[in-house]
């Protein structure tokens, strides 16, 4: 595109700020409910619902909580819920066999949302680390994140998902092959609709501090995610993973984080033309609602500017903490 532009004063810039009624004739995106994916966190338990110290305003919630939440979001017109485990400490193994059991937490909230609010697309996370001992996405064997092997677990993982009614399987785990194996598992049993939204563009970053507080992976991580997760300096790396992904079967593709990565998301967008999302992370939510807290910014405005950042950098959509609040803020 070359912009025309004419030389002043034909050329008045301002002329179309003038008013709202002006300013809403020339805008050129929109943020709407429809663009919101709403991730939370399960724990177990009966009536529960358990603060997140690093993330205000974000619960811990047991299975029939989280049932509740889905039945309200559906209502708030919210098209999408993602799930995350906090997993007992008893429950995590070397072999992470807890992740693809059809009765772990994340499986029954899957089927207890899908109960109570069945219009709401289910979102799941697939990684293994809310289950495994030294708090990996992968096997460690000897010091080293294996990868074929974890792609396997993985696959079970995934097909547990798809058979307790998940909509869309959600990757975040950073291996080598794993949507291939996935698509394939899928189309082999029987779950030909399940979508794959990959976490294609994935790096390995310090703001994911507070998710891994609210999941009780912590505590268990030894070292760093460097050697699966993305370098915070690459950005053609992140294309070539986006279009292998593609190749490998998946529906969409996410970038993550999300606003210190929006030029991995126009670069996509522009790129491939496909549904593509980025996360805004936990360590991004805390810093806005701390300095909102502080009263250093205005809260809800920061909130929604952020959020409109990601549509003009060509997202269909984004995974927000922010999304019940936006969403009753979108429907006046
Ligand atoms: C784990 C996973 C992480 C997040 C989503 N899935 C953390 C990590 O990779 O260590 C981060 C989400 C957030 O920070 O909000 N597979």
């Amino acid at each position: 595109m070359k912009p025309i532009v004419a030389p002043f004063p034909t050329a008045r810039f301002r002329r179309a700020r003038q008013s709202e009624a002006i300013r809403g004739l020339v805008r050129e995106n929109v943020l709407t409910v429809d663009d919101l994916i709403w991730p939370v966190f399960v724990r177990d338990g009966d009536g529960v619902e358990e603060p997140v110290p690093s993330m205000p305003g974000v619960m811990r919630r047991s299975v029939d909580r989280i049932a509740q939440a889905a039945v309200e979001a559906q209502a708030l017109g919210i098209p999408a819920i993602c799930l995350f485990p906090y997993t007992d400490p008893s429950l995590k193994t070397e072999d992470c066999a807890e992740a693809w059991s059809p009765d772990n937490l994340s499986n029954r909230a899957i089927r207890a949302i899908k109960a109570a609010a069945p219009e709401i697309a289910v979102m799941t996370d697939v990684a293994l680390d809310p289950y495994n001992i030294n708090g990996h996405d992968g096997y460690v064997v000897d010091g080293e994140i294996v990868n074929d092997e974890t792609v396997e677990a993985l696959t079970k993982m995934a097909l547990a998902q798809a058979d307790a009614g998940a909509d869309i399987i959600g990757p975040s785990d950073m291996m080598d092959g794993r949507i291939g194996a996935m698509r394939q598992a899928l189309e082999a049993n029987g779950h030909r609709n399940v979508m794959i939204l990959s976490y294609a563009a994935k790096y390995a970053s310090a703001f994911y501090g507070p998710f891994r507080d609210a999941v009780g992976a912590s505590g268990a991580l030894t070292g760093d995610k460097k050697t699966y997760q993305m370098d915070p300096a690459n950005s053609d790396e992140a294309i070539r993973l986006i279009a292998r992904d593609l190749n490998e079967g998946a529906d969409m593709v996410m970038v993550k984080p999300g606003m210190p990565y929006l030029d991995i998301c126009r670069r996509s967008k522009d790129m491939f033309g496909v549904p593509t999302y980025a996360y805004q992370v936990s360590g991004e939510y805390a810093m806005m609602q701390a300095a909102a807290q502080n009263g250093w910014v205005d809260g809800e405005r920061i909130m929604l500017e952020s959020l409109m950042s990601f549509k003009r950098a060509g997202c269909d959509g984004v995974l927000t903490y922010f999304a019940p609040e936006v969403a009753r803020i979108l429907q006046g």
